[in-house]
């Protein structure tokens, strides 16, 4: 089993270090709702780029879209938000506090055991008014998922683009729900970021593009660092599945709370553009060039979490180890997730050594996100670029001022190679790709 670390350190480790903080901190917080800092904006940025390149950019079966948050009300009816997007909530009698039915396992209140009301379902949509006026008739869904911009800009993108099926369109968005419970940090929030495939099939090929996704889906975690064994597939029981979905799978993750949802990868079948054909009237057809038949193509929908997966990699990531007297924390981020690639660390703060490094800093920040740093001793340097996860530091020293040569150090080995400056950049982004550091491996996918 991997070793699990509590979420009190990974929460400790993301405040400190400037990854994420707790949303409008100065006005007490506001519940569920969170800001990345520098290092959580640059950990994020690296995810959706890596899903991006996965899903679009090295494929050529799928596009993009970027649709707007705020969408015409009929589609949340035609989606079947406004009837089924519900949980069951109670109320406790004395202290008010309201929970989710199906999470509690007795009949009070687990805070202060009142009396709890009976249950009724309470939609998760945030509501807001389009226009100056406040009425029922302007009311506006804040979306509560990325899909419903994909199915309705689905003509769209046929006429645009000509693609035929299979083929799919990715989008990474914001999306909103007004959940009952919240909590695990990051975990469940009110409001978080979706990454997002519609991959449209042919009805009887539907079993093997919802097997293939599976599998791919999967395994992009693996390759980015995840370990296997913090990852299993549990498909979803009858009651469990959701109004639209036929099948689903959920990926789960060995979270510090235990396994839970990572992503979910369901087969929609045709209920999507049904649905939206008859709310709109448009024609939401395919026209099959084989058989000359109109067809309604059947959707897989792999639906990751942007902010769940950073928690998986940062937890997964996460290690200590004993440091003589002290204890040496890393995150043994994969170098393409990693918010700060290479740190530059003079010596000392001596004017000569300060020019080199200092051009060496302006030098690499053109290629990559660098950090400079030239306070305390060298140990505590590495430490602070080891907890964050920097997979690479160099050293400039005086020897580098007669030799022009320079140390790189690498974080997992703590191993060391002397470079040339002049072929700093190449062996760096070599070994930023998995080049092997002296006999050590630098990049293994774990497990
Ligand atoms: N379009 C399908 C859909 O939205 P979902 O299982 O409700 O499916 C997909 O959500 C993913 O979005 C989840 O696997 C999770 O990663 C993320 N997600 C959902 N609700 C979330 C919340 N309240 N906070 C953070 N992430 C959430």
């Amino acid at each position: 089993m991997p070793t699990k670390v509590e979420m009190e350190k990974i929460v400790s480790l993301c405040r400190r270090r400037g990854f994420i903080f707790p949303s409008s901190e100065i006005y007490g917080g506001l519940s569920s709702c969170w800001d990345y800092g520098p290092l959580g904006v640059e950990l994020k940025r690296n995810i959706k780029q890596a899903w991006w390149r996965a899903v679009v950019q090295e494929r050529d079966d799928m596009v993009g879209l970027d649709t707007s948050i705020l969408m015409h009300p009929q589609t949340w009816a035609a989606s079947g938000h406004l009837e089924e997007f519900a949980d069951p909530l109670v109320e406790c009698k004395s202290c008010h506090l309201r929970w989710r039915s199906d999470d509690l396992e007795g009949n009070n209140c687990p805070a202060c055991g009142g009396e709890l009301t009976e249950s009724r379902l309470f939609n998760l949509m945030f509501k807001t008014s389009m226009g100056p006026i406040e009425e029922e008739a302007n009311i506006v869904y804040l979306r509560p998922e990325t899909a419903q911009g994909i199915f309705v800009n689905f003509q769209n993108v046929l006429n645009t683009t000509r693609k035929r099926l299979p083929f799919g369109i990715a989008q990474i968005g914001k999306a909103f729900r007004n959940e009952i419970t919240t909590g695990n940090f990051i975990f469940r929030s009110r409001e978080f970021e979706q990454m997002e495939i519609e991959f449209f099939v042919k009805p009887e090929t539907d079993k093997k593009w919802f097997n293939y996704w599976l599998e791919e889906r999967r395994d992009w975690y693996v390759k980015l660092g995840i370990k296997k064994e913090s990852l299993r597939l549990r498909q979803h029981t009858k009651k469990e599945l959701a109004h639209y979905a036929r099948e689903c799978y959920d990926i789960d993750y060995l979270f510090p709370m235990g396994w839970a949802e990572l992503e979910g990868i369901a087969n929609r079948g045709d209920f999507d553009l049904v649905q939206h054909a008859k709310y709109s009237g448009k024609s939401l057809n395919y026209l099959d060039e084989e058989t000359k038949e109109h067809i309604i193509p059947y959707i897989i929908e792999p639906s990751a979490g942007v902010d769940r997966s950073a928690l998986a990699f940062i937890c997964d990531a996460y290690d200590e180890e004993p440091d003589k007297e002290e204890i040496r924390v890393l995150l043994h981020l994969h170098p393409t997730l990693a918010p700060i690639k290479v740190a530059v660390l003079p010596l000392s703060r001596r004017e000569k050594l300060v020019t080199v490094a200092k051009k060496i800093y302006a030098d690499l920040r053109r290629q990559w996100m660098v950090q400079y740093d030239d306070a305390q001793s060298i140990g505590r340097r590495y430490r602070r670029q080891d907890e964050i996860g920097t997979p690479l530091c160099v050293t400039i020293d005086f020897q580098s001022l007669e030799d022009e040569q320079v140390t790189i150090r690498e974080r997992d080995s703590m191993n060391q190679i002397r470079v040339p400056i002049n072929e700093l950049k190449n062996t760096l982004q070599a070994k930023l790709r998995g080049e092997r550091f002296d006999t050590q491996p630098l990049w293994t996918t774990k497990g």
